[in-house]
């Protein structure tokens, strides 16, 4: 036997993957309710369906780079074609941008907590990540992330809103990270929850160091389908074009893409009900002692349940247990050990996982009391 670690790149030995055990349970058990992953509940459109057959039939055949679909997502943002990039998911132009710009020992910047997979891009690439903890109301500490820039920093991430947390940067501090001239990726996945908010695009008329990033996984619906893209001035788009695999971007994801687009009053609909299940979410769980659901503007809401003295992993794990709604816990933020996430589910799935959470609070009081 080789040994492989003789040749392997040094860092690769501490890099933990991505984690999607709870992906391989929920597609070998279909009645579990899949609210741990931030997917859409609703399921591609009739018009979504035809797109992705009509595209099949042509499945011999390469792929272009859908110069289509790239001159309508320009037009939509008052741009050039030559401004898009078509990617297999927003995830492909976070890889890429750690590609980019990151050698060993630099260093990637971004809020915590947030999407995990910026970091571990960042570290395959032998990066190191200088994450900074958001503020106790988890909005992004904008000084501690400007002190702990230094000449390593490569890239800042932005997430807007930030998920888990669920809020939009403010205008004045996203200033004061771009007029720094750091590559920074300011990634949109969940804008098109909230239209009301501009996209931060316009951005890249005046810089050429920012990427803004769009997915079709979220509001759109198609997780499963891959479909993303990135705005950026043209010579980064150039630059992605370099490191671009070909045919990144299949046929049918095209297809698919491109149909969705188009289906403004599909995409109005899928959005106003996850909205309307946020507002549930948010209301019902408020009302209960001690939780905390901070409101969100994504197709998740985070709760700290601290102060109700149980951590967020119990209450994940009894909600499983009792009703096969799988949610996510996440690691303790300054010091409180109460933090979940519930992904929208359908409104029946919303409202299982609001009664599971009140009977796990309610029992626990009732141990107490005893
Ligand atoms: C903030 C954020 N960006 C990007 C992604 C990746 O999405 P995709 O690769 O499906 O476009 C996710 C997925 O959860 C996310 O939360």
């Amino acid at each position: 036997m080789a040994d492989l670690k003789r040749y392997l790149v040094p860092w690769m030995d501490q890099i933990k993957p991505y984690d999607t055990e709870d992906l391989i349970i929920a597609w070998s058990r279909p009645e579990l309710k899949r609210m741990m992953i931030n997917e859409n509940p609703l399921p591609p459109s009739e018009r979504i369906l035809n797109a992705i057959l009509e595209a099949a039939k042509l499945g011999n055949r390469y792929p272009d780079n859908g110069p289509r679909l790239r001159s309508k997502i320009a037009r939509r943002y008052d741009l050039s074609s030559e401004n898009v990039y078509l990617s297999h998911g927003s995830s492909e132009i976070i890889d890429m941008i750690m590609r980019l710009f990151v050698t060993p020992g630099d260093e990637v910047l971004l809020p915590n907590p947030t999407f995990s997979l910026y970091g571990i891009r960042a570290r395959v690439l032998g990066g190191s990540v200088v994450a900074i903890d958001m503020t106790p109301d988890l909005q992004y500490d904008i000084s501690a992330m400007l002190r702990a820039v230094t000449p390593r920093t490569k890239v800042i991430i932005i997430c807007t809103p930030n998920n888990p947390t669920g809020d939009f940067i403010l205008d004045d501090d996203l200033t004061k990270i771009v007029e720094l001239g750091i590559p920074t990726l300011i990634d949109e996945a969940y804008l098109e929850y909230h239209p009301e908010h501009d996209s931060k695009a316009s951005l890249i008329r005046k810089y050429n160091h920012i990427i803004v990033a769009h997915t079709f996984s979220k509001a759109y619906g198609m997780a499963g389908i891959r479909a993303g893209y990135a705005l950026a001035d043209e010579e980064l788009i150039q630059y992605l074009r370099k490191m671009q695999l070909p045919w990144n971007i299949s046929l049918l994801s095209l297809a698919a893409a491109e149909a969705a687009f188009d289906e403004e009053e599909e995409l109005k609909r899928k959005a106003a009900y996850n909205n309307a299940g946020v507002d549930y979410l948010c209301k019902e769980l408020g009302k209960i002692p001690g939780l905390k659901p901070f409101y969100s503007h994504g197709n998740y809401v985070l709760i700290d349940a601290t102060d109700t003295g149980g951590t967020g992993k119990e209450i994940v794990d009894y909600v499983f247990e009792s009703t096969g709604v799988m949610l996510k816990h996440f690691a303790p933020l300054r010091g409180r050990k109460g933090f979940f996430r519930i992904s929208l589910g359908t409104h029946e799935e919303n409202s299982l996982c609001v009664h599971a959470i009140k009977k796990f609070l309610g029992n626990r009081k009732k141990e107490k009391q005893v």
